[in-house]
């Protein structure tokens, strides 16, 4: 998987979490392609798993501080990927064989069209509520 440059939405948090999302479904890809699938795909994914999580909460900080409109249709998309990435540990963990071809399409996919139509719309948010609240300090907490 490649980052374009496109998918910033100019906040610097929430692209550097990006950023290093793409480098591990890139890891992921790697383990796939080289040789024995399950126990490689299922400590990449639980890395993934951590790791989405972590930055879809940071990334909710940000839409509730800045009082984005669709914070909750966001939310709902975060939670919906989480469980569907663990529906699929808990697959392998039972023994199934996942086709890694259709895992990682299915991943970077997601990534890909959630970040250019979702996410952007926080980066547009964040540049009218910094407009709009001329005493804001920048600081999100
Ligand atoms: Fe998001």
């Amino acid at each position: 998987m490649e980052w374009y440059d496109d998918y910033n939405i100019d906040v610097d948090l929430i692209d550097t979490q990006h950023q290093e999302l793409v480098r591990v479904v890139t890891r992921l890809q790697e383990a796939l392609s080289s040789g024995p699938v399950n126990t490689e795909i299922a400590s990449a994914l639980k890395f993934l798993v951590q790791y989405t999580q972590q930055h879809f909460h940071d990334e909710e900080e940000i839409m509730r501080a800045i009082r984005f409109e669709e914070l909750e249709h966001h939310q709902k998309l975060h939670s919906k990927l989480i469980d569907e990435i663990k529906d699929i540990l808990l697959a392998i963990k039972k023994g199934k064989g996942v086709n890694a071809y259709d895992l990682i399409d299915f991943l970077t996919d997601w990534l890909i069209n959630h970040i250019r139509y979702e996410d952007k719309k926080i980066g547009r948010a964040m540049e009218q509520y910094k407009n709009e609240t001329s005493d804001w300090d920048g600081s999100l907490a």
